[in-house]
């Protein structure tokens, strides 16, 4: 009689460690609970995502949230390593950018990295343009990317195989996307991987 029910933990247990194996995959799985923070509504994110920020451009020069006043921020945070959802996400912000056409040139599309370890101003330069003429790269100190990362809300953590090179790693990061208004207040938000670029184009010219 004991057998079966042994048996029975056993394949429960093999189950619990593939559920918690995909739960652990690369880059779209933040932990639960963080994405549910991320309002819905425009009106409810207003006070809630964003906020001052001190960070490095691309070029090398240091830049705040003021210094994008004036223009819309359509916002990704993630990381030039990313085999995967980063390019998905920033190939579908520009494809969306050249669907609005003449307006977007309201709009700056920033990637903001959460692997300030290896994207260096000169990485992410090499990086972005391979994207977007417009696309702005930051990144900073560990504390800055933090610090901004935790004004909007996104995590990102190492994650790392054990026994492998100290710099071999990939980034867990949430994927979103942010537009936020010419006052620097939050307007909406998109899935990073799921959204086409027309309905990116679309969301964004509801607000624009
Ligand atoms: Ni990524």
């Amino acid at each position: 009689m004991k057998r079966p029910v042994k048996r029975v933990v056993f394949y429960l247990g093999v189950a619990l460690l593939v559920v918690a194996g995909v739960m652990a995959g690369r880059d779209l799985m933040a932990p639960k609970g963080w994405q549910v923070d991320v309002p819905s509504s425009r009106t409810q994110g207003a006070a809630l995502i964003g906020g001052p920020f001190t960070l490095v451009d691309h070029t090398g020069k240091a830049v705040t949230e003021a210094d994008f006043r004036g223009r819309f921020m359509f916002i990704y945070f993630g990381f030039t390593y990313c085999p995967d959802a980063c390019p998905t996400a920033l190939t579908a912000m520009a494809e969306a950018l050249d669907i609005i056409g003449p307006a977007a040139d309201r709009i700056v599309p920033v990637l903001i990295s959460i692997d300030p370890e290896r994207d260096t101003p000169e990485q992410l330069a090499m990086y972005v343009r391979h994207f977007h003429p417009s696309l702005v790269g930051l990144t900073g100190s560990a504390d800055q990317v933090a610090a901004a990362a935790k004004a909007f809300r996104v995590y990102y953590a190492k994650a790392k195989e054990e026994g492998s090179d100290e710099g071999d790693y990939t980034m867990d990061h949430t994927s979103i996307i942010y537009l936020m208004g010419p006052d620097g207040k939050f307007r909406v938000h998109f899935s990073g991987h799921a959204t086409s670029p027309e309905d990116l184009a679309k969301g964004i010219l509801d607000v624009l």
